[in-house]
């Protein structure tokens, strides 16, 4: 029979703490590790929010990446010269020209159209434009496009058009519509391209090509998929299955740098993200240096919520952004101060409220839940003149608090004006074992300050996405941030997203890549999935003895430099060498089920004999099962070749009881998960 003794808790988790530095460890071990999990007693309460997603637009995450349109440059607003990305299409000996038209505007937000001028069509003479998409148009048999522009034409052309989706080599059309009756005005053309019995290809483009001379303009030329449960202007369906496949307890958006700007100007604006895409101007998102039309605006970004079943995590723009531009926390801040309230009540506000009103016109009447805002990121890039973020943050909070008492509000460094309900932050580590190394940090961590949301984390090992080495030290450090999931609520990798073709990483290593046809997972995407679906919600205390370490030799810091780049006066001193834990662990107990779900990191390139007694309980049921990940090389990798080298495999077990002895492999991430009887 489990009874479980909350009261011993924390010392218990104390105790730990006291016994994990890595300092205090053996420098070597013999024999099997001990682990002994007390599963009467709960030595804290794991966060049913604990394993969340961080989004931006970087790496084409959204435009060529999760939102599912296939045009670029669609606006036509992303080079105020050139149209980029689009081509004239001349065939069989027909002529004519493309071109930027400023003196065509489409609309306020887009004050521009692509001109196409047919000189010379007839017979079976064809001219039009082309889109190249991103990195090709990805075509499926039997699938359904939804392709849409708006266009108006001189007086006297009416068409018909072309619009199809074919092969770069221009030998195959894969799927193609007519559409006439062109007028004077702009209106918007619709048709559905059905791929049929077409072969999975991306080295495909878009063209609208017509028969006949004229001129006609062009603006919103979209192409959609399908996309997950079927949502117009919605995401992509397989990138959407891996997120849905970790069910994520939150999404921290905007960003990230994407929700600051380089300047003010280029911040995530959101009210300019509101309306039908066509009224969306977008805006450069000179952070990672491409432009957004914005597709993905702030009702997407709750849409996609909803779909995946995750509370929003709000991040408001709070006055600062990358290059230094900053709004002074006086007068000055007062409107943005006010756009953020705005935003919370879009979100919130009930539909006779004008934000909530103005939501409900967008097609959401029912509100969205809210828990978290988080005012900035990383403020403490904000130094110039002893920083502004205190003043910055007190101004957001009394006004937030004061309408929102029930919101929990999130500082992006420390402040000491105000008392953050929760502080966000950041680890970035280039090596497994700095990762693995800093696994216990939160154990000796005192319980009085703030809690933590660690918004962003990544051990940078391998590249476009981490490889197994780099899994291994995120789950080591997952063991930590789960043993202390009392203090750290919230967790979320970052980057999430990259477009694996040339080009497209602006960062080196991100959780989940895809091409223009195909995703995967990253080794790191499965260990998070191995720990987000696989957790209890009480964390037990084990004492642990012959835990293996081994002798790791920290990177000598770069040194600070001179003030013209010469080298650093004093040579950087190499750190001391220090003996770190070779496995990593952690129990959890699901008080509903009874479950027990204990987690061990293997990162040895040794197997490592475990002997685990489970105390506090009548028996364990014999039969339970293991999901493992392990890799023969830590070098180990997905890619778009080999999706699934490296995935979890889950295997039943028989003969659990409660003092057994297991062999974890080499580079391995194993959840045991036994039933307390
Ligand atoms: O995740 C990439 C970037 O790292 C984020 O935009 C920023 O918040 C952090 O510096």
């Amino acid at each position: 029979m489990l009874r479980i003794n909350l009261a011993k808790s924390l010392s218990v988790l104390a105790w730990i703490a006291v016994a994990w530095m890595p300092a205090n460890l053996p420098a070597q071990s013999a024999g099997p590790a001990v682990l002994q999990i007390k599963a009467g007693q709960v030595a804290a309460h794991v966060s049913p929010r604990l394993y969340g997603l961080m989004t931006e637009e970087i790496n084409f995450s959204y435009e060529g990446g999760l939102y599912a349109e296939l045009v670029r440059n669609r606006t036509l607003m992303e080079d105020s010269k050139e149209p980029v990305h689009w081509t004239l299409v001349q065939e069989r000996g027909g002529v004519g020209s493309i071109a930027l038209d400023p003196s065509q505007k489409f609309n306020d937000a887009l004050p521009i159209s692509l001109k196409l001028t047919i000189a010379q069509a007839s017979g079976n003479q064809r001219v039009g434009i082309a889109n190249e998409g991103f990195w090709g148009i990805p075509v499926r048999p039997n699938a359904r496009y939804r392709a849409s522009f708006y266009a108006k034409a001189a007086p006297g052309f009416k068409g018909p058009l072309s619009i199809a989706i074919v092969s770069d080599d221009g030998a195959t059309t894969y799927a193609t519509a007519q559409i006439g009756g062109l007028t004077e005005t702009w209106r918007k053309y619709q048709a559905v391209l059905n791929t049929r019995s077409a072969p999975v290809s991306a080295t495909n483009h878009l063209t609208i090509t017509a028969a006949n001379p004229g001129d006609v303009w062009f603006n919103m030329v979209s192409l959609f998929p399908p996309t997950f449960d079927n949502r117009p202007n919605g995401n992509r369906k397989d990138i959407m299955q891996l997120l849905a496949d970790m069910k994520p307890a939150f999404l921290r958006f905007p960003g990230g740098n994407y929700l600051e700007g380089n300047t003010i100007a280029t911040r995530f604006d959101w009210k300019k993200t509101l309306d039908g895409v066509p009224q969306r101007p977008g805006h450069m998102d000179d952070a990672w240096r491409y432009w957004s039309t914005d597709g993905m605006g702030l009702l997407e970004f709750l849409e996609w919520c909803e779909d995946l079943h995750m509370e929003p995590v709000l991040a408001v723009y709070a006055g600062y952004s990358l290059r230094g531009q900053r709004v002074a926390p006086g007068p000055d801040l007062a409107p943005y101060v006010q756009d953020a309230l705005d935003e919370i009540e879009y979100l919130t506000g009930p539909a006779a409220s004008t934000w909530g009103a103005r939501r409900t016109k967008d097609g959401h009447p029912a509100p969205f839940p809210l828990t978290y805002v988080e005012i900035g990121n990383e403020d403490q890039f904000d130094r110039a003149g002893g920083g502004t973020y205190d003043g910055r943050f007190t101004r957001f909070y009394d006004a937030i608090k004061a309408k929102y008492p029930k919101l929990q509000l999130i500082a992006t460094t420390r402040v000491t004006a105000r008392t953050p309900d929760v502080i966000d932050e950041h680890y970035y580590r280039n090596s497994e074992d700095l990762m693995a190394s800093t696994a216990h940090m939160y154990d000796s961590r005192p319980r009085t300050g703030p809690k933590v949301f660690v918004g962003e984390w990544a051990t940078r090992v391998g590249s476009p996405t981490p490889n197994m080495s780099a899994a291994l030290g995120d789950a080591a450090w997952m063991t930590g941030m789960e043993r202390n999931s009392d203090l750290v609520i919230m967790s979320s990798y970052a980057p999430l997203f990259v477009n694996v073709n040339k080009d497209a990483m602006q960062w080196r290593t991100d959780l989940i890549g895809y091409d223009t046809l195909t995703s995967y997972g990253s080794p790191a995407y499965y260990a998070q999935k191995m720990f987000s679906l696989y957790h209890g919600d009480l964390v037990l205390p084990i004492v642990a003895q012959d835990v293996p370490t081994r002798l790791w030799q920290p990177s000598t810091p770069a040194g600070r430099k001179g003030p013209n780049g010469e080298p650093p006066a004093t040579p950087p001193q190499a750190p001391p060498p220090q003996q770190v834990p070779t496995l990593f662990f952690n129990a959890t107990l699901d008080s509903g089920t009874h479950n027990i779900f204990l987690k061990i990191v293997n990162r040895a390139a040794m197997p490592q004999a475990v002997r685990i007694e489970v105390g506090g309980l009548g028996s364990l049921d014999p039969k339970g099962q293991s999901i493992a990940m392990s890799a023969p090389s830590p070098d180990g990798t997905n890619s778009i070749a080999e999706p699934l080298k490296i995935v979890p495999v889950a295997t039943p077990i028989d003969g659990l009881s409660t003092r057994f002895t297991r062999t974890f492999p080499p580079y391995s991430i194993t959840v045991l998960q036994m039933k307390a009887r």
